[in-house]
Protein backbone atom coordinates (compact mmCIF):
# COMPACT_ATOMS: atom_id res chain seq x y z
CA UNK A 1 0.00 0.00 0.00
CA UNK A 2 1.06 3.35 -0.68
CA UNK A 3 1.08 5.30 2.15
CA UNK A 4 1.63 8.97 -0.08
CA UNK A 5 -2.09 8.14 -1.72
CA UNK A 6 -3.68 10.38 -0.79
CA UNK A 7 -6.79 10.64 -3.56
CA UNK A 8 -7.77 7.78 -5.27
CA UNK A 9 -11.26 8.11 -7.68
CA UNK A 10 -12.16 4.93 -9.11
CA UNK A 11 -14.47 4.36 -11.68
CA UNK A 12 -16.83 7.87 -11.13
CA UNK A 13 -19.28 8.13 -12.84
CA UNK A 14 -22.25 10.76 -13.14
CA UNK A 15 -25.09 11.96 -15.28
CA UNK A 16 -27.88 14.54 -14.94
CA UNK A 17 -31.71 14.60 -15.75
CA UNK A 18 -32.68 16.84 -18.60
CA UNK A 19 -35.58 17.36 -19.94
CA UNK A 20 -34.83 15.97 -23.14
CA UNK A 21 -33.32 12.88 -21.48
CA UNK A 22 -30.48 11.94 -19.34
CA UNK A 23 -27.26 13.28 -19.83
CA UNK A 24 -24.34 11.02 -18.59
CA UNK A 25 -21.42 12.91 -18.55
CA UNK A 26 -18.61 11.20 -16.34
CA UNK A 27 -18.53 7.56 -17.46
CA UNK A 28 -16.39 5.56 -15.36
CA UNK A 29 -13.16 8.06 -14.66
CA UNK A 30 -10.48 6.60 -11.94
CA UNK A 31 -7.24 8.92 -11.15
CA UNK A 32 -4.99 8.48 -8.39
CA UNK A 33 -3.36 11.24 -6.61
CA UNK A 34 -0.45 11.15 -4.45
CA UNK A 35 0.92 14.43 -1.97
CA UNK A 36 3.30 16.90 -4.04
CA UNK A 37 1.59 15.59 -7.40
CA UNK A 38 0.68 18.35 -9.67
CA UNK A 39 -1.90 17.27 -12.13
CA UNK A 40 -3.79 19.64 -14.89
CA UNK A 41 -6.96 18.02 -16.65
CA UNK A 42 -7.85 19.85 -19.66
CA UNK A 43 -10.74 18.98 -21.79
CA UNK A 44 -13.66 20.43 -23.60
CA UNK A 45 -16.40 22.85 -22.71
CA UNK A 46 -18.63 20.87 -21.22
CA UNK A 47 -16.53 17.65 -20.80
CA UNK A 48 -17.22 17.18 -16.92
CA UNK A 49 -13.99 18.99 -15.49
CA UNK A 50 -16.24 21.13 -13.52
CA UNK A 51 -18.41 17.83 -12.36
CA UNK A 52 -15.44 15.99 -11.44
CA UNK A 53 -14.10 18.54 -9.40
CA UNK A 54 -17.36 19.27 -7.35
CA UNK A 55 -17.47 14.87 -6.66
CA UNK A 56 -14.11 15.22 -5.17
CA UNK A 57 -15.00 18.88 -3.07
CA UNK A 58 -17.81 17.31 -1.96
CA UNK A 59 -20.49 19.77 -3.80
CA UNK A 60 -22.59 16.70 -5.22
CA UNK A 61 -22.05 12.83 -5.38
CA UNK A 62 -21.02 10.68 -8.09
CA UNK A 63 -23.87 8.04 -9.19
CA UNK A 64 -21.51 5.36 -9.30
CA UNK A 65 -18.15 4.84 -8.43
CA UNK A 66 -16.08 5.81 -5.33
CA UNK A 67 -13.90 8.27 -3.77
CA UNK A 68 -10.90 7.03 -1.00
CA UNK A 69 -8.99 9.77 0.88
CA UNK A 70 -6.06 8.18 2.71
CA UNK A 71 -7.85 4.90 1.80
CA UNK A 72 -11.00 5.61 3.33
CA UNK A 73 -13.88 5.63 1.07
CA UNK A 74 -15.74 9.41 1.48
CA UNK A 75 -19.04 7.41 1.37
CA UNK A 76 -18.38 5.86 4.32
CA UNK A 77 -17.38 9.45 6.27
CA UNK A 78 -19.42 10.36 9.34
CA UNK A 79 -20.64 13.99 8.54
CA UNK A 80 -18.50 15.10 11.51
CA UNK A 81 -15.18 13.05 9.09
CA UNK A 82 -16.94 14.64 6.18
CA UNK A 83 -16.99 17.83 8.02
CA UNK A 84 -13.26 18.14 8.73
CA UNK A 85 -12.28 16.63 5.54
CA UNK A 86 -13.96 19.76 2.97
CA UNK A 87 -12.73 22.03 6.10
CA UNK A 88 -9.05 20.98 6.85
CA UNK A 89 -8.43 18.63 4.23
CA UNK A 90 -9.13 20.26 0.55
CA UNK A 91 -9.90 23.27 -0.73
CA UNK A 92 -11.39 24.74 -3.94
CA UNK A 93 -10.31 27.77 -5.82
CA UNK A 94 -13.07 28.41 -8.63
CA UNK A 95 -12.70 30.48 -11.82
CA UNK A 96 -14.68 33.90 -10.42
CA UNK A 97 -13.08 34.85 -6.72
CA UNK A 98 -16.48 34.70 -4.84
CA UNK A 99 -14.83 36.84 -1.73
CA UNK A 100 -17.20 38.86 0.37
CA UNK A 101 -17.60 42.38 -0.68
CA UNK A 102 -17.85 43.69 2.88
CA UNK A 103 -14.92 41.97 4.10
CA UNK A 104 -12.08 43.07 3.77
CA UNK A 105 -9.47 41.22 2.05
CA UNK A 106 -8.00 40.14 5.51
CA UNK A 107 -11.01 39.16 6.84
CA UNK A 108 -11.66 37.19 3.77
CA UNK A 109 -8.71 35.26 3.99
CA UNK A 110 -9.47 34.45 7.29
CA UNK A 111 -13.10 33.31 6.81
CA UNK A 112 -12.45 29.34 6.56
CA UNK A 113 -10.63 29.58 10.02
CA UNK A 114 -14.16 30.21 11.75
CA UNK A 115 -15.61 27.10 11.93
CA UNK A 116 -12.92 26.07 13.19
CA UNK A 117 -11.66 28.07 16.65
CA UNK A 118 -11.51 31.16 14.16
CA UNK A 119 -9.07 34.03 14.43
CA UNK A 120 -6.11 33.84 16.79
CA UNK A 121 -2.81 35.44 16.61
CA UNK A 122 -1.31 32.44 14.95
CA UNK A 123 -4.26 32.41 12.00
CA UNK A 124 -4.23 36.56 11.53
CA UNK A 125 0.05 35.85 11.47
CA UNK A 126 -0.59 33.04 8.41
CA UNK A 127 -3.23 35.50 6.83
CA UNK A 128 -0.72 38.50 6.74
CA UNK A 129 2.28 36.06 5.50
CA UNK A 130 0.00 34.40 2.88
CA UNK A 131 -0.93 38.19 2.04
CA UNK A 132 3.14 39.42 1.82
CA UNK A 133 3.49 36.54 -0.48
CA UNK A 134 1.13 37.19 -2.88
CA UNK A 135 2.36 40.84 -2.93
CA UNK A 136 -1.42 41.92 -1.18
CA UNK A 137 -0.13 43.48 2.19
CA UNK A 138 -0.16 46.78 1.94
CA UNK A 139 -3.55 45.96 0.55
CA UNK A 140 -5.23 44.03 3.43
CA UNK A 141 -7.97 46.31 4.88
CA UNK A 142 -8.91 46.95 1.09
CA UNK A 143 -12.22 45.57 0.21
CA UNK A 144 -12.73 43.79 -3.07
CA UNK A 145 -14.63 46.64 -4.60
CA UNK A 146 -11.19 48.40 -4.06
CA UNK A 147 -9.26 45.75 -5.95
CA UNK A 148 -8.26 44.70 -9.29
CA UNK A 149 -10.15 40.67 -10.76
CA UNK A 150 -6.49 39.65 -10.45
CA UNK A 151 -5.61 40.87 -6.85
CA UNK A 152 -9.07 39.32 -5.75
CA UNK A 153 -8.32 36.06 -7.52
CA UNK A 154 -4.82 36.04 -5.45
CA UNK A 155 -6.47 37.04 -2.26
CA UNK A 156 -8.39 33.69 -3.19
CA UNK A 157 -5.73 31.73 -3.52
CA UNK A 158 -4.94 32.52 -0.04
CA UNK A 159 -7.96 32.03 1.70
CA UNK A 160 -8.15 28.28 0.12
CA UNK A 161 -4.45 28.05 1.80
CA UNK A 162 -5.25 29.65 4.84
CA UNK A 163 -6.17 26.39 6.66
CA UNK A 164 -3.11 24.38 4.85
CA UNK A 165 -5.36 22.32 2.99
CA UNK A 166 -3.48 18.73 1.88
CA UNK A 167 -5.28 19.19 -1.66
CA UNK A 168 -5.81 22.02 -3.67
CA UNK A 169 -8.67 21.97 -6.32
CA UNK A 170 -8.73 24.76 -8.69
CA UNK A 171 -11.50 25.08 -11.29
CA UNK A 172 -9.79 27.32 -14.50
CA UNK A 173 -8.23 29.84 -12.04
CA UNK A 174 -7.22 32.07 -14.28
CA UNK A 175 -10.14 31.76 -16.83
CA UNK A 176 -11.16 35.39 -16.05
CA UNK A 177 -7.59 37.12 -15.93
CA UNK A 178 -5.41 38.54 -18.99
CA UNK A 179 -2.53 36.42 -20.19
CA UNK A 180 0.42 38.55 -17.91
CA UNK A 181 -2.40 37.91 -14.53
CA UNK A 182 -2.87 34.56 -15.44
CA UNK A 183 1.04 33.84 -15.27
CA UNK A 184 1.26 36.19 -12.26
CA UNK A 185 -1.82 33.98 -10.56
CA UNK A 186 0.23 30.66 -11.67
CA UNK A 187 3.61 32.11 -9.73
CA UNK A 188 1.76 32.69 -6.90
CA UNK A 189 0.01 29.15 -6.65
CA UNK A 190 3.28 27.18 -7.35
CA UNK A 191 4.91 29.87 -4.33
CA UNK A 192 2.34 28.60 -2.12
CA UNK A 193 2.00 24.66 -2.65
CA UNK A 194 4.75 22.40 -1.55
CA UNK A 195 5.28 18.65 -1.50
CA UNK A 196 3.17 18.17 1.27
CA UNK A 197 0.41 19.52 -0.98
CA UNK A 198 -1.31 17.85 -4.36
CA UNK A 199 -2.72 20.12 -6.52
CA UNK A 200 -5.30 19.16 -9.30
CA UNK A 201 -6.00 22.49 -11.69
CA UNK A 202 -8.58 22.06 -14.70
CA UNK A 203 -7.74 24.62 -17.00
CA UNK A 204 -8.40 25.70 -20.57
CA UNK A 205 -5.01 26.77 -21.20
CA UNK A 206 -2.25 24.83 -22.27
CA UNK A 207 0.33 26.61 -21.07
CA UNK A 208 -0.81 26.43 -17.35
CA UNK A 209 -1.42 22.70 -17.99
CA UNK A 210 2.26 22.42 -19.26
CA UNK A 211 3.55 23.81 -16.04
CA UNK A 212 2.22 20.85 -14.61
CA UNK A 213 3.95 17.70 -13.77
CA UNK A 214 0.82 15.13 -15.06
CA UNK A 215 -1.59 16.04 -17.73
CA UNK A 216 -4.98 14.09 -17.69
CA UNK A 217 -7.70 15.58 -20.89
CA UNK A 218 -11.45 14.52 -19.53
CA UNK A 219 -12.75 13.33 -22.87
CA UNK A 220 -16.22 11.41 -23.56
CA UNK A 221 -16.68 11.03 -20.30
CA UNK A 222 -13.39 9.40 -19.77
CA UNK A 223 -9.85 10.55 -18.26
CA UNK A 224 -6.96 9.98 -20.46
CA UNK A 225 -2.86 11.13 -19.39
CA UNK A 226 -1.55 13.20 -21.90
N1 LIG B 1 -26.35 20.85 -12.19
C1 LIG B 1 -26.46 20.43 -13.45
N2 LIG B 1 -27.66 20.05 -13.96
C2 LIG B 1 -27.76 19.60 -15.22
N3 LIG B 1 -26.74 19.51 -16.07
C3 LIG B 1 -25.54 19.88 -15.65
C4 LIG B 1 -25.33 20.37 -14.32
N4 LIG B 1 -24.00 20.66 -14.16
C5 LIG B 1 -23.42 20.37 -15.35
N5 LIG B 1 -24.33 19.92 -16.24
C6 LIG B 1 -24.03 19.45 -17.60
O1 LIG B 1 -22.97 18.55 -17.55
C7 LIG B 1 -22.06 18.73 -18.62
C8 LIG B 1 -20.68 19.00 -18.07
O2 LIG B 1 -20.67 20.25 -17.40
P1 LIG B 1 -19.38 20.80 -16.64
O3 LIG B 1 -18.94 19.78 -15.67
O4 LIG B 1 -19.71 22.15 -16.13
O5 LIG B 1 -18.31 20.88 -17.83
P2 LIG B 1 -16.93 21.67 -17.97
O6 LIG B 1 -16.56 22.16 -16.60
O7 LIG B 1 -15.95 20.67 -18.53
O8 LIG B 1 -17.17 22.78 -18.94
C9 LIG B 1 -22.64 19.88 -19.44
O9 LIG B 1 -23.37 19.31 -20.51
C10 LIG B 1 -23.55 20.59 -18.49
O10 LIG B 1 -24.62 21.19 -19.15
MG1 LIG C 1 -16.20 24.07 -15.88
Amino acid sequence: MDNDLLLELVNLSKGYEHPAGRVEVLKGVSLQLNSGDRVAITGPSGSGKSTLLNLIGCLDRPDAGEIFYRQNSLSDFSQTALDEFRLRRISIVFQTHHLLPQCTALENVLLPTLPIGGETAATVDRAEELLTMAGLHERRNHFPGELSGGECQRIAVCRALINSPELLLADEPTGALDHHTALELLDLIDQLTDNSMALLMVTHSLEAAARMKCRFELTEGLLREK
